[in-house]
């Protein structure tokens, strides 16, 4: 009796499971089945918008879209498609999403001519990740600290050659001061002592490598290109010979070069010098152009905009007061005001006009109505950050400059939630050299307001649209007459 109790206790207990384990299975086969589908994006077909493109524009047709379909659209470009996701709603997957589930996919190769196949997109995602790694550490806000001093006396000692008063180029005053700091910063002294001009002129053939006609044939020997490799070799000729030449007199600076010499992969593997020369190339290709275009935005606003030119002047005076003549790394944290005017110079003028990824898997997105969508695996995926920047339910009056929307109570850039403002893009692979970027901008303008009078005497500039990064057009001519902004 007691033998019979106990194995129908265990035929129950094995049935029991039995009916669990069956009814799990047959659920998931039925949710494989009637997996909860959501419509694809409206789509709209490249040949009708064309007569748009070329007769309004890019940028208005984009709107045209966004105003007909909402903020998720596709683009059909004969075969395959583009799906444009607008605003912080929608987003949140392109900056968050696993590298498996959306991704650079092939759009990032035409990096790898520039930077070289030993870094980056030339290697395994493993490989790539440990060394972005790299990068992150040396571009550490704390990191930076010990940068305000190197950055401070290649600004003061450029602007000292400007006379008692003048006329110049800001773009080309810019650009130069900004390839000094670069220089001295990143591709340590010896390159910013002895040949500057060189490394220079070669950067300019690199960038030059980066056009529209290369991401689709990266490898073509077309001029350019062959020019864009030729300047790569000599890049790496000369990045390793100052590598060996400090690690034969084991010297040690503080510079990014010197960091990244030190860095080692988990494995306990040393980074190599071809290694290093390509990671160098890529910060300062990532860093320089954007930094100076920014710069540049940020005086010609700030010039034609009393309001917010006392402002920063008015703050500088307080903070030289308060530091006692004494500008250092903590007294450039607490330049608010010209902080938010560089902040609004690059949302009305963002460098990086749009990101883009592939989608390897379908994704979900929500948009602030409620609708939902499929976004198949196969779909690039853009996010419009010009565009972003400027849209009316994120931002109030979106083409004036007004940088006190950033500042406390209005906080424009938190409203519409995390990925409201990404001109330095977001989540995975958000730009490490932000930090570094407003502390250069920074010295270099705390120092202009404090030393010189400055006046806009050309017309304020358009964006160029021909150029990748929206840098004004033409020159943009300021006068200059020296002055104290001293506290005494
Ligand atoms: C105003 C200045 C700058 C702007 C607007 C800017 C913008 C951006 C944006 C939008 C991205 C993300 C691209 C994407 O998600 O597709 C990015 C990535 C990156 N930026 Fe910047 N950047 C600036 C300055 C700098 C500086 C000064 C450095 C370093 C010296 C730097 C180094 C990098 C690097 C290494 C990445 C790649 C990160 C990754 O792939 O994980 N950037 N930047």
């Amino acid at each position: 009796m007691d033998m019979l109790a106990t194995r129908t206790t265990w035929l129950a207990i094995a049935l029991f499971f039995i009916t669990i384990v069956s009814t799990k299975i047959s659920r998931w086969k039925s949710n494989i089945h009637h997996l909860p589908t959501r419509p694809l994006p409206p789509v709209v077909n490249v040949l009708a918008l064309l007569p748009s493109v070329f007769k309004k524009g890019f940028g208005v047709t984009i709107n045209d879209l966004y105003t007909r379909y909402g903020s998720v659209f596709t683009i059909n470009l004969l075969g395959p498609k583009i799906t444009l996701l607008v605003g912080p709603d929608v987003s949140a997957h392109f900056f968050q999403g696993l590298e498996s589930e959306i991704s650079f996919g092939n759009f990032a190769e035409v990096t790898v001519p520039i930077f070289g196949q030993e870094v980056l997109y030339g290697v395994d995602v493993a490989t790539r990740s440990e060394q972005v790694n790299f990068l992150l550490d040396i571009l550490k806000p704390s990191k930076l600290r010990s940068l305000v001093d190197p950055i401070f006396q290649e600004v003061e000692a450029y602007f000292a050659n400007w006379g008692h008063d003048g006329i110049v180029d800001l773009k080309h005053e810019l650009e130069q001061v900004l390839m000094f700091i670069s220089s001295r910063c990143l591709l340590g002294y010896e390159v910013r002592q002895m040949m500057l001009k060189e490394v220079y002129s070669l950067f300019h053939e690199l960038e030059n490598g980066l056009n529209f006609f290369s991401y689709l044939f990266p490898y073509i020997p077309t001029p350019t290109n062959r020019r864009r490799d030729k300047a790569h070799n000599r890049l790496k000729e000369i990045f390793t010979t100052t590598i060996r030449s400090r690690r034969s007199s084991s010297r040690a600076e503080e510079d990014a070069l010197q960091r990244l010499m030190d860095s080692k992969y988990k494995d306990g593997r040393s980074i190599t010098d071809g290694e290093i020369s390509g990671m160098v190339m890529a910060l300062i290709f990532a860093g320089k152009h954007p930094s100076s275009i920014t710069s540049i935005w940020t005086g010609a606003f700030m010039l034609s905009n009393t309001k917010f030119l006392i402002a920063a002047m008015e703050e500088q005076k307080h903070i030289l007061s308060k530091y006692k003549n004494q500008i250092g790394y903590d007294a450039l944290l607490e330049m608010d005001t010209l902080n938010r005017c560089i902040k609004e110079a690059i949302r009305m003028h963002t460098p990086a006009q749009m990101l883009a990824r592939k989608a390897h898997k379908k994704f979900k997105v929500q948009t602030k109505e409620g609708k939902e969508y499929d976004i198949p695996g196969g779909h690039t995926v853009v996010i419009p950050t010009a565009f972003n920047n400027k849209l009316a339910h994120v931002y109030t009056d979106p083409h004036v400059y007004d940088p006190d929307r950033f500042g406390p109570g209005r906080e424009e850039d938190k409203v519409g939630g995390e990925y409201s403002f990404t001109t330095f893009g977001g989540g995975r692979h958000v730009c490490p050299g932000m930090a570094l970027a407003y502390l250069q901008i920074k010295v270099i303008w705390s120092h202009l307001l404090r030393n010189f009078e400055l006046k806009l005497i050309s017309p304020f500039p358009n964006a160029d649209l021909r150029k990748m990064g929206q840098e004004p057009k033409g020159k943009v001519m300021i006068s200059y007459k020296r002055h104290q902004l001293l506290h005494c």
